[in-house]
């Protein structure tokens, strides 16, 4: 452990990788169908509230274990209590189940993405297209997701072959204002068609009636995965991060671009589907196929739709690479430290894994969809499993090492170290040693409810 670390050249250097790795597929294609499934207005709220406390907190605290002990978060956990060692593999289990279905859906956007540059835009807003497209029914070899998926891995394992260098980089640099700005513009447009103000009223008036324990446990999930905590990427990237640069404010920054991206995503997304359903908010089926099966409909209405159609699905594929890649990045390495493989050996390895894996997820729509998983299809209980199993787990095992075995003082001093101040060290404090383990115990026991029926959805 002598070797020198490498290090982040400064705070924004970053604050723009940590938010290049939590801005993906969480925020635009994730956030929006949870957003309408658990009721609109309140989801936001509950988000909103959850990151600013919770978040918050849990963030802070990753990136300062980073820092603390320089390690990645297969040994950091162990570094500050060796009865937490166990914790690290926990974690790193998580971003390995997360990636090959992360793979499937890239590879959709992918489909999309070449079909509106090809100028097919408009046949893609067809009905069943999508469904038919994941159930692998429509004939043709490019409208099977199979090879859309293992392309879109074969990229990603290309790219972090050859090392995942300032070129990505720099091209997130560019493509995510690209991205903000694209979304405004679909945002008022999607804004002005008849219908959607009744959407725009769901999306951000909440309805106290609809407030459930699955809305909670749905924006907790949301929570995680959007802004990569719980899963030991923040605690790699805080092992990068400078002892000079504040670390508080790096939280807050990351999160207002994360929070930013998703609440505009929502705002594309949810009126025009309100829109599309006759102007009413009931009955709106909100699944993993809202983006795909709302938003080609509407560019199919707008004039210029498929440029605007293209550039977006453009820029859904770079998010959606950028995350990617540090996923797979993050899976590598784990690997590496743990079992010291080489490096190109691992990444074949890896590949190979992420194939067979998220073949399951890309065909539990179609030919697989005869098995069930907790009644659900292969991709959905890997997302249900990690955000709604395995991320609470870990936040509260952290919680309880951080608030209950070595102390809040601990990261307290890692954020003040070159004489910064902690401004909402008592949120801090108050939410990591009493409010957090208390809401993931509830949280896990709501699963587990759920689980035996004796709660419904
Ligand atoms: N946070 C990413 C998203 O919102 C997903 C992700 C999780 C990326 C973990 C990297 C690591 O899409």
């Amino acid at each position: 452990m002598t070797e020198k670390r490498s290090s982040f050249s400064n705070r924004i250097g970053f604050v723009l990788a940590a938010a290049g790795s939590a801005v993906g597929l969480g925020n635009i294609w994730r956030f929006p169908y949870l957003a309408a499934k658990y009721g609109g207005g309140i989801f936001l709220l509950v988000y909103l509230i959850l990151v600013l406390t919770f978040g918050f907190t849990l963030m802070i605290t990753e990136i300062a274990i980073g820092r603390k002990t320089r390690l990645s978060c297969v040994e950091a956990y162990g570094a500050l209590d060796s009865r937490f060692r166990f914790l690290g593999p926990l974690a790193s289990l998580i971003p390995i189940l997360i990636v090959p279905y992360y793979c499937v859906i890239g590879g959709w956007v992918m489909k999309y993405m070449v079909e509106f540059i090809a100028g097919n835009g408009l046949a893609l807003a067809g009905d069943s297209y999508f469904s038919s497209f994941i159930s692998v029914t429509a004939s043709g070899f490019g409208n099977n997701p199979m090879p859309w998926f293992v392309v879109y891995i074969l990229i990603n394992a290309v790219i972090v072959l050859a090392g995942v260098n300032k070129g990505i980089e720099n091209i997130s640099k560019f493509m995510m204002p690209l991205l903000v700005i694209l979304s405004v513009v679909i945002s008022i447009y999607s804004l002005t068609l008849p219908g959607a103000m009744e959407g725009l009223k769901f999306y951000l008036l909440p309805d106290f009636s609809k407030l459930s324990i699955s809305t909670i446990l749905g924006a907790m999930g949301q929570m995680f995965y959007s802004m990569s905590l719980a899963m030991g990427i923040m605690i790699t990237y805080g092992s990068y991060m400078k002892d000079e640069d504040n670390l508080e404010a790096s939280v807050t920054q990351i999160q207002i671009f994360d929070t930013g991206i998703a609440m505009l995503a929502g705002l594309m997304i949810i009126p025009s589907v309100v829109a599309f359903n006759g102007g009413s908010a009931e009955g709106i089926s909100a699944g993993p196929g809202l983006m795909f099966g709302v938003l080609p409909k509407v560019f199919a209405e707008m004039s210029g739709g498929s440029l605007i159609g293209a550039a977006f699905f453009i820029l859904v594929f770079f998010a959606a690479l950028t995350s990617s890649i540090s996923l797979m990045e993050t899976f590598v390495s784990i690997i590496q430290d743990r079992f010291h493989t080489g490096r190109t050996a691992t990444i074949i390895g890896v590949t190979v894994f992420m194939l067979l894996m998220g073949t399951l997820s890309c065909l539990g729509y179609g030919p697989l969809s005869f098995i069930k998983l907790l009644g659900m299809e292969f991709l959905d209980f890997f997302d249900f499993f990690t955000n709604s199993v395995l991320m609470p787990i870990v936040a509260l095992l952290s919680c309880i090492l951080i608030g209950r075995v070595v102390g809040t003082q601990v990261i307290a001093d890692e954020v003040t170290k070159v004489g910064y101040q902690f401004k909402r060290q008592r949120l801090f404090e108050v939410i990591m040693r009493y409010i957090a383990p208390v809401l993931l115990v509830i949280i896990l026991l709501g699963e587990i409810a759920k689980y035996f029926g004796l709660i419904s959805i």
